[in-house]
This record gives C-alpha cells, sequence and structure tokens, in this order.
C-alpha cells in the first residue's frame, strides 16, 4: 500500500451523519492527547494531514483518510477533564454510534500512553471493544520520551495493568523518532488484504 497516496475524506460530528462504510476500515481510538493524529500522520508520511495539536481534544469529529482502497478513521480523543459535560455526550454518542453502524472495521487501534498506567477510560475502551467483539490491538505512543530501562519496566508493569494482556496485540510507537512504524504498517496491509 502506498500510504503516502492519501486523501482526506470528510469529517463528521454526528452519528447520524457517517455514511455506511463499504471500504476496510482501521480505526485510531484514545484518550485526547495520546498521539493518533500524530500516528496517522506518521504513517502517511505528511505533516499535516491529520491536525495535531498540544491542547488536548483537538480533533472534535470523526475524519476520514483514504489510501487506495482503505479508509483511516481519526476518532476524536476521550477523557479530557477539560471539556464540558455537553461536549462529552456528544462524543460519547459519537463513538458509539461510530461503533456500532454496520462497518467493515478491520482494526482497532487502542493508543495508550507508555509512559502511564492505562487510565479508567482507557479500561472501559478494552471492556467495550472486547464485548462488542471487534478486533483491536494496543499501541503504546511516545516511546521517545521512556529510556530503555524505563520502557522495561513499563512493559512489564502492563502484564498486570492491562485486562487480558496475554490476548492482547500490543505495540510500541514513537511518531517523533517513527520506531514501530514499519509492525504498525504492517498489520494494516495484513488486515485489509481480501
Ligand atoms: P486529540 O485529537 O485531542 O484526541 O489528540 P491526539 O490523540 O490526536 O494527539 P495529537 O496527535 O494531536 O498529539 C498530541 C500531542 O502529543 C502533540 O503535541 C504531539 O506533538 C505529541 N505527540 C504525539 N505523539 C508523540 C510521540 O510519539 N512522541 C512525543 N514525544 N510526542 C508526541
Ligand atoms: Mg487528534
Amino acid at each position: 500500500m502506498n500510504f503516502n497516496n492519501v486523501t482526506f475524506e470528510c469529517s463528521y460530528g454526528k452519528p447520524e451523519q457517517l455514511p455506511p462504510s463499504d471500504f476496510p476500515e482501521i480505526a485510531f481510538a484514545g484518550r485526547s492527547n495520546v498521539g493518533k493524529s500524530s500516528m496517522l500522520n506518521k504513517i502517511f508520511n505528511r505533516r499535516h494531514m491529520a491536525r495535531v495539536s498540544a491542547t488536548p481534544g483537538k480533533t472534535a469529529t470523526i475524519n476520514f483518510f483514504r489510501v487506495e482502497n482503505t479508509r483511516f478513521a481519526d476518532l476524536p480523543g476521550y477523557g479530557y477533564a477539560r471539556v464540558s459535560k455537553a461536549e462529552k455526550a456528544r462524543w460519547g454518542k459519537l463513538i458509539e454510534g461510530y461503533f456500532r453502524q454496520e462497518r467493515d472495521l478491520r482494526l482497532v487501534f487502542l493508543l495508550v500512553d507508555m509512559r502511564h498506567p492505562p487510565t479508567k477510560d482507557d479500561l472501559q475502551m478494552i471492556d467495550f471493544l472486547v464485548e462488542s467483539g471487534l478486533p483491536f490491538a494496543i499501541a503504546l505512543t511516545k516511546l521517545d520520551k521512556l529510556s530503555k530501562k524505563q520502557r522495561e519496566e513499563r512493559l512489564e508493569a502492563l502484564k498486570t495493568e492491562l485486562p487480558y494482556a496475554d490476548q492482547i496485540n500490543c505495540l510500541t510507537f514513537s511518531a517523533v523518532t517513527g520506531e514501530g512504524l514499519e509492525n504498525i504498517t504492517e498489520i494494516i496491509e495484513d488486515v485489509v488484504k481480501d
């Protein structure tokens, strides 16, 4: 797949606007500021395809990108305390509406900040994905911010912090150095073929 050959398709703020998905799709979920948009830009090898911001809550809509016959969904992040109640409710409806739709969803990357234990929201998201029977993998982000020793410590701790740890595919990634990028693109190419 030539990931660089990407086009922005559209963005949606309400679940009822979401068109049915007729393409194999990969979704990027996770708490606000974890690095979803940055990961997409790295995959596409484009600096500004998906909007990135140091301020959490940058992506407030579901944004679709297309590479060949594959669709990529950049989801708004959860768990940002400063967002209003109404906005949180809208977010919940949008994400839930998205995941409950009949879509050709091949994989959800659930991004978790590698520096910290998964948050309550992360754990809730994992439960939701397991209960919905959606295929997912965890991508541990911001790998560049950890020393080799810290990486080992966090990987060890995650074995007990994550439910179903032995059954979940866990990858590590840095949008700054590109470490782990190949694992991610390989998985994507593998799940979208046929
Ligand atoms: P929302 O759209 O708010 O849900 O956030 P997001 O998950 O899309 O995060 P985004 O990609 O906008 O990145 C948030 C901040 O983290 C930005 O300042 C990024 O530059 C930074 N960031 C993202 N990935 C990495 C990474 O791998 N390493 C480092 N050091 N910083 C990162
Ligand atoms: Mg974003």
